[in-house]
Formats: structure tokens, C-alpha cells, sequence
């Protein structure tokens, strides 16, 4: 029986940054493997290294050392241009501070991935309004994002992530300004998202990696990794969903 191949396998990552002579390691030797199908949570004290680990993961950054492949393939052997039509096609990106588009409304906002992988403007416009109802922003399509509180541009940046369907889906603490409610349907949206049953378009299950320092959403892992000082310390199960 052949391995199954993980849809993301991060091997020995380190990386270190520096700035004006001063070195800062980030990641000191990280080991993850994340499955189709799974949710996992990435926490850990602020700066640990979870935003560097999850930008190494999507191929935003590179490693300094170790090997990290996506659905088997390793991002650093690809050219510049081929690693943008990957992550186009196959990751969705929450990022931490949301980087909606200033001038776009929240559908075009949303729409941008969906266009980028060849949907007409038109059925993209279309499927951004659908994905904003799922967020609770179905009357908020034409705001622009300075309309917008930092929990509804919060949404819009999760809703984008998912237009495409990736397969991969990074989220950079998703929940950080929502309220509980919002924090649960955008929560249950992403398990939906998760599958575990075949639920995406292509009929693949796919992989989520979650940074969140929220407890509350815990539950809603298949399981966390517990981060310090540029390591994974533990993996561990989450907690029992009350329902
Ligand atoms: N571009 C950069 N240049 C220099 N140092 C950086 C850079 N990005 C991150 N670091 C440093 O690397 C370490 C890890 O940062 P990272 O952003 O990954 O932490 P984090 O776990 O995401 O923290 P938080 O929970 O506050 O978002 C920190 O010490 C940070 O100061
Ligand atoms: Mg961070």
C-alpha cells in the first residue's frame, strides 16, 4: 500500500530574519503535517513564529532551511511564476491585517481569486455575494472596505479566500474580530469548508490551517498545535464541542 501523501508536509523549517545587523529566529526546526480533510489550529504566545510558519506553508515567504511541500509539491523548486499560478490556483490566504483593496467594493474584494482563475467578472460577482450571505454581509456587497468595520473586513477577507475553491486554506487569526456569533458562523462556515465528507466542489476534502489565539473556537479543530519560541511543543485534540 503506498503513503498517503499529506496535504502539507513541513519538514526541519527554520528561518531567521534580519534587520540592521539584528537576527531574529523565527522558526527553529519545525515538523507538521497537515491531511486533506483536516482543521488544524495553530496556537501559541505572540511571536512564536505562527504567521512566518503559515506564510512559509502558502509560499509568501521563503524557509532559510527544510522543505515544506503542498499537495506534494515543493514550492522553492518552482519559478517565480509558476509558484504564483500555484498558490493562485490552490491556496486561499486569511491574512492577519485582512489587505482588502482600498477602491474595490466588499464583492469585487471577494470576486478577485475567482476572476484570477478564469470566471467571468460576472458569475464571480455573482458567487462573492452568495459567500458573503454565508459570513452574514449580504447587504454590505457594495460597501468599501473603509465602510467597513474591522469584523465585516474580517469576513470579507475570509470570504475571498474561499471564492476558488482551493484545496489548501490558510486562515491568520480569523476570528480576532468577531463577536461570538460571527466567530461561529464564519467558524462552521470553515468546517463546512473542511469536509471530511467530500463536500468541496472538485469532491475533495480540504486542508485547513487555523492561527488563532481564541479559545472559544477550539472545538472546532480536528487538531491543535501548540507553538513557542519557533517550535511545535505539542499536538494535541481539541476540546468537546458543547452543542
Ligand atoms: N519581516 C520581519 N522582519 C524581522 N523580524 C520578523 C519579521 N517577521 C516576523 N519577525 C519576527 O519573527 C518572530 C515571529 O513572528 P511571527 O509574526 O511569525 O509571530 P506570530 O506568532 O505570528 O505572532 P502574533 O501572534 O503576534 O501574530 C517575531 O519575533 C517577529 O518579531
Ligand atoms: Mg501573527
Amino acid at each position: 500500500m503506498s503513503e498517503l501523501v499529506p496535504a502539507v508536509r513541513v519538514r526541519g523549517v527554520t528561518k531567521t530574519f534580519s534587520t540592521g545587523g539584528i537576527s531574529t529566529v523565527a522558526l527553529a526546526g519545525v515538523d507538521l503535517d497537515v491531511a486533506a480533510g483536516e482543521l488544524l489550529m495553530l496556537v501559541g504566545p505572540s511571536g512564536c513564529g505562527k504567521t512566518t510558519l503559515i506564510s512559509i506553508i502558502a509560499g509568501i515567504l521563503d524557509q532559510n532551511a527544510g522543505s515544506v511541500t503542498v499537495f506534494g509539491h515543493d514550492l522553492k523548486t518552482l519559478s517565480a511564476g509558476q509558484r504564483t499560478a500555484f498558490r493562485c490556483r490552490h491556496i486561499g490566504f486569511v491574512f492577519q491585517a485582512y489587505n482588502l483593496l482600498p477602491s474595490l467594493t466588499a464583492a469585487e474584494n471577494v470576486s478577485i481569486p475567482a476572476i484570477l482563475n478564469g470566471m467571468t467578472h460576472r458569475q464571480a460577482l455573482i458567487k462573492a455575494g452568495e459567500l458573503l450571505d454565508r459570513v452574514g454581509l449580504g447587504d454590505r456587497r457594495q460597501s468599501r472596505p473603509t465602510q467597513l468595520s474591522g469584523g465585516q473586513q474580517q469576513r470579507v477577507a475570509i470570504a475571498r479566500a474561499l471564492i476558488h475553491d482551493p484545496p489548501l486554506i490558510v486562515c491568520d487569526e480569523p476570528t480576532s474580530a468577531l463577536d461570538h456569533r460571527s466567530g461561529e458562523q464564519v467558524m462552521d462556515l470553515l468546517r463546512t469548508v473542511a469536509g471530511g465528507g467530500g463536500s468541496s466542489a472538485s469532491g475533495q476534502d480540504r486542508a485547513l490551517v487555523v492561527v488563532t489565539h481564541d479559545a472559544r473556537i477550539f472545538s472546532y479543530a480536528d487538531r491543535i498545535a501548540r507553538m513557542d519560541d519557533g517550535r511545535i511543543t505539542a499536538l494535541e485534540q481539541p476540546p468537546e464541542r458543547s452543542s
